[in-house]
């Protein structure tokens, strides 16, 4: 798959050939750009693998990364695209607006930086290093084609499960490339398209403690407002869960 995939990409995009590397496999794409990032790599470098051997997730969990079954796929930004906060949530509906556009399904973004369809997961994101002179912002999208493992059978699913078609992978990565190289690269004009698209905002859910809080707002840094008696608490990072069914 990888052998066309960079010429293919490269010409979807209106790339530049050498700003795309396809490979069979890696450890994880984010690793392996990390790395070439510290070694001086251009802005916009494009790392995608067929398969990951260590697909990673955010708080240390792994990502199910089978072979030609998922877009595994990372970016490499320099300055000034370095805010963490902004960079998560740009990144959030970069890729949620590219999904919708290309195969026509309204894709959902679970703070900080989950997509949803239907109540189960279809991408996870996940952005590292913001705030030094480089950031990676790395993408996993379920494409299908693979059966998901028993534990993610209930709450993971792929666009070929929404669709009834799995989409092509390199036109997929093509039109992220190009949502990415078109991002406004200050500001925070993306976070009413991310408030629009959050199927947190004004729901109840449970914070890690087990408490349940209603969601009233989501600060342009990204900051998650609950609200519980009359009491506001901000939570800047971490996760919550969905109390009622996946909007
Ligand atoms: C999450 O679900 O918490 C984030 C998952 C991010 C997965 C992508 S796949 C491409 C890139 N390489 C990795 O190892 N992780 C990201």
């Amino acid at each position: 798959m990888s052998k066309n995939s960079a010429a293919r990409i490269a010409a979807f995009s209106g790339r530049p050939r050498e700003s795309i590397l396809v490979f069979p496999e890696l450890d994880s794409t984010n690793t392996a750009l990390k790395r070439m990032a510290q070694e001086g790599a251009a802005e916009g470098l494009v790392l995608i693998a067929d398969a990951q051997t260590c697909g990673r997730g955010r708080l240390g969990r792994s990502f199910f990364s089978p072979h030609g079954s998922g877009l595994y796929f990372s970016i490499l930004l320099r300055p000034p695209v370095l805010d963490p906060g902004r960079l998560t949530t740009l990144a959030a509906v970069v890729t949620a607006e590219t999904i919708s556009d290309l195969c026509g399904v309204h894709v959902g973004i679970k703070w900080v930086n989950d997509l949803y369809y239907g109540g189960k997961k279809l991408c996870g994101i996940l952005a590292e290093g913001a705030g030094r002179d480089f950031a990676v912002v790395g993408i996993g999208i379920n494409l299908g084609g693979s059966a998901f493992p028993p534990e993610l059978a209930e709450i993971a699913t792929s666009l070929e499960d929404i669709t009834g078609k799995k989409p092509d992978r390199d036109a997929l990565a093509a039109a992220l490339i190009r949502g990415f190289d078109c991002a406004p690269r200050e500001g925070f004009s993306h976070m009413d398209e991310y408030r629009r698209r959050s199927i947190l905002l004004g729901r109840e859910v449970l914070l890690p403690s087990g408490e349940a809080v209603l969601v009233s707002e989501i600060e342009d840094d990204g900051g998650l407002i609950v609200e519980k008696d009359g009491r506001r608490l901000r939570i800047k990072t971490g996760e919550v869960s969905v109390r009622l069914g996946g909007k």
